[in-house]
């Protein structure tokens, strides 16, 4: 199947680990030229480095960017427009939530973790749609997850979070449509980065169960028995941005294992 991906431009937000890492690494092995955004300027370099090296035939840069302090996702935006020379493909995945219970969520959590996503991711879109309407391929993919749409233990934050996430992707992708820009979200379940480590401590807390039972638990909530991989998020993230997807838009697909009940 040719996905057409080879020498398009992407910027990828929370890419120096988890699932924004496996993305990048996905990218590049389809010839895509990055900008990796991220908080953390070393692991970005570091990244930056490895893809360099494994994929010379790409540019691969490192941008700066704290999403809760708007006037740097401008510059970010701006550096890697200026870096890649233009821009197709906007991923946003940054983002997380604080699992707990409300009343274990500090007070200053509630807004940190807002500012990031949606509000980050919206900012993020905002600066990037004058370069995107100049691609001939435009992108936009939302990493959201699927507590926006069954909340479940621990996820009061998530829930919401996600649910902005979805609701913001439907909006966009009418707005930017008419552009040819297709707006759309990755829905992932219990993912298989430093979140499912937490997530499987505080099931053992909350159910006072060994570490190997509350993972067990965990699966016994997933029909095919699975944990999710970031290669599972990364494939469909290679799809939707390929020109195969060109038909797709407004739509959230959740990558689960089938744990979602509702259709
Ligand atoms: N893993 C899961 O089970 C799961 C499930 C559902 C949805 N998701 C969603 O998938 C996305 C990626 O999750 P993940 O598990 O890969 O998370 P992760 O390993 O915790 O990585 C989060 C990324 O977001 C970046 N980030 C956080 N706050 C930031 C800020 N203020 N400014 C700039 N960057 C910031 C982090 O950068 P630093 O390294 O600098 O902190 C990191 O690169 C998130 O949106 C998450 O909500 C994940």
């Amino acid at each position: 199947m040719d996905l057409a991906l080879k020498n398009r431009k992407a910027i990828i937000s929370g890419a120096n680990r988890g699932i924004g890492k496996s993305i990048a690494l996905a990218y590049a092995a389809e010839g895509v030229h990055l900008a990796l955004l991220g908080r953390n300027r070393e692991a970005c370099s570091e990244l930056a480095q490895e893809i360099a090296k494994a994929h010379p035939q790409i540019k691969c840069v490192a941008v700066h960017v704290e999403l809760e302090e708007p006037p740097t996702i401008k510059r970010a935006v701006e550096e890697s427009v200026h870096a890649l020379g233009g821009l197709d493909i906007l991923v946003n995945c940054a983002g997380g939530a604080y699992r707990g219970k409300l009343t274990e969520i500090p007070e200053d959590a509630w807004e940190r973790y807002f500012k990031v996503k949606p509000l980050g991711l919206i900012r993020m879109t905002r600066e990037a749609v004058p370069y995107l309407r100049k691609s001939d391929q435009p992108r936009v993919i939302n990493i959201s997850g699927t507590r926006g749409r069954e909340p479940g233990p621990q996820s009061v934050m998530a829930g919401p979070i996600n649910f902005g996430t979805l609701s913001v992707t439907k909006a966009l992708a009418n707005e930017l449509g008419p552009f040819g820009i297709t707006v759309n979200a990755i829905a992932p379940g219990s993912t298989r980065t430093r979140r499912w480590d937490e997530l499987v401590t505080l099931t053992a807390r909350d159910n006072k169960l060994s570490e190997k039972e509350a993972e067990a638990r965990l699966l016994s909530e997933v029909p095919l028995g699975i944990v999710i991989e970031p290669e599972d998020i990364s494939d469909l993230a290679v799809f939707l941005a390929s020109a195969r997807a060109r038909a797709i838009s407004g739509t959230a697909i959740n990558v689960d294992g089938g744990r979602t009940r509702s259709i």
